[in-house]
């Protein structure tokens, strides 16, 4: 017992020497061990489930909410998050960990499974991630705006950039724009 508690001190002290002296590698040009990196993955999804199971989403079908949300994320997040039809930005390609590219992943298509992530979504939208690039939206926005983006960023997988530039006004040929100017 006795050298096992003198073992465990050795190893803690070299440990901290270690860090102290700067051998560990802070650069985000520097990946993470496979391990080290499953360890983030499971704290994180653990730690943000557990904080959303309990939230309450608002209708998923509210097309003015769906619209809010397109115009917070074209104006906001395609920098690192990108969209149909924009180049990854210089600032997206370097981020690590990297922002994930919500058109180019799968739709959700079980309901249950799609009201649980938008949930987690409005969770990251509103509180942020520590040490990785995404802010914390909660300091400047209402939860209703946060729904709305969350709502949207679920619309976003497997979106085409005719289907993204209607919903964020960005296509000209927009029914909107022509009564416009008309006024
Ligand atoms: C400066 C870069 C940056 C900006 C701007 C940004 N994000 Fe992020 N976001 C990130 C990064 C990086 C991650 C991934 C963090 C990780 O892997 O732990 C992330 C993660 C997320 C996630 C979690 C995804 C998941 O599958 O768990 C959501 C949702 C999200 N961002 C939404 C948004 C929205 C909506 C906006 C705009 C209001 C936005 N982000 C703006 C960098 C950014």
């Amino acid at each position: 017992m006795k050298s096992f508690i003198i073992a465990s001190l050795a190893l803690l002290l070299i440990g901290v020497i270690a860090l102290g002296s700067g051998a560990y590698n802070i650069a985000a040009t520097e990946k993470h061990w496979l391990i080290t990196e499953k360890i983030i993955e499971w704290v994180r999804i653990s730690s943000i489930k557990s904080r959303a199971k309990n939230l309450q989403a608002p209708s998923l079908n509210d097309k003015n909410l769906l619209l809010a949300g397109a115009e917070h994320y074209a104006s906001m997040c395609t920098e690192c998050h990108s969209a149909p039809g924009h180049e990854l930005t210089e600032l997206s390609q370097g981020l690590y960990p990297q922002a994930p590219i919500f058109y180019k992943q799968e739709p959700t298509t079980d309901a249950e499974e799609k009201v649980e992530s938008i949930k987690t979504y409005f969770w990251v939208i509103k509180n942020g991630l520590k040490m990785t690039a995404m802010p914390a939206w909660g300091h400047s926005h209402d939860d209703e705006t946060i729904w709305a983006m969350a709502i949207f960023v679920d619309k976003l997988k497997g979106m085409t950039t005719e289907q993204y530039d209607k919903l964020t006004g960005s296509d000209n040929t927009h029914d909107h724009n022509h009564s416009h100017s008309h006024e």
